[in-house]
């Protein structure tokens, strides 16, 4: 079974899709994390990341997405892969810096880089029961996902999520007001370069289930698609193997 969860940057996503996963005991694959592995990889091998990726650097990036791998690794204590490597190297915290977070909206727009993450991402999805977060899984990657779910929220709220954990990460409960406005920037950049790329633009699924999450807490979120997903599972369990 494949459960989708789309949405933009900041709504919720990866808290939600991995609560989830806990609780109905599948996998969880995080393809934001792919894409940043990869821009991460064109960083230290300085390709020129403008925008449009110049034509030199597109072959050399396409070929870091064919193959070297990605992998997930678990952080212990933790009951769900969160370490990312890529050709072994162990890139967990390089993947969230704020180079990264600019690398990677080019990298994630070219169509042979996603055709190759693409392909991984549907060869793990066909060998487990997965809670899948991106921005296309819905759409291009598993357009026949059992449940689609669109999780959105208001570009404020969302910034404010963003930067109060960006703050904890540092050890502070609260953001400056100039954090914020920074990362409220980022978001509307980042929105309407997802939104408006050629290849898999971010787009809710016509049949996904939209979930507005500005006035709900990550356990009411969680709680809500948990919820359909059992009843989903129900509803047309899997058939006996023969
Ligand atoms: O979810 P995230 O912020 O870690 O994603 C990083 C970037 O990768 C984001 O700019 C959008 C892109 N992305 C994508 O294009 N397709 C996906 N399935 C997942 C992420």
């Amino acid at each position: 079974m494949i459960i989708a969860i789309d949405g933009p940057a900041g709504s919720g996503k990866s808290t939600v899709a991995k609560r989830v996963a806990r609780e109905l005991g599948f996998a969880y694959l995080d393809t934001g994390a792919m894409y940043r592995a990869v821009a991460w990889r064109a960083l230290t091998e300085r390709l020129d990341l403008s925008d449009p990726l110049c034509e030199a650097s597109v072959a050399r990036i396409r070929e870091i997405a064919r193959t070297e791998p990605i992998d997930f690794g678990f952080i212990q204590g933790e009951p769900l892969p969160s370490q990312v490597f890529i050709n072994g190297e162990d890139v967990t915290r390089q993947i969230r810096s704020p180079e990264a977070d600019k690398a990677v909206s080019p990298v994630s727009a070219d169509a042979g880089v996603r055709e190759a993450l693409t392909e991984q991402q549907r060869k793990f999805g066909w060998e487990h029961d997965t809670v899948m977060e991106g921005r296309d899984i819905g759409t291009v990657v598993f357009p026949d996902a059992d449940f689609k779910v669109f999780l959105t929220a208001s570009a404020e709220e969302r910034s404010h999520r963003r930067a109060r954990q960006n703050a904890e990460k540092e050890g502070r409960t609260q953001a400056t007001a100039e954090e914020l406005a920074a990362v409220f920037a980022d978001i509307v950049r980042r929105d309407a370069y997802d939104s408006s790329r050629k290849v898999a633009p971010l787009a809710p699924a016509p049949d996904s289930w939209e979930l507005d999450t500005t006035d709900m807490t990550i356990e009411e979120a969680t709680a809500a698609i948990v919820k359909r997903a059992q009843a989903l599972t129900i509803a047309s369990p899997k058939a006996p193997l023969t």
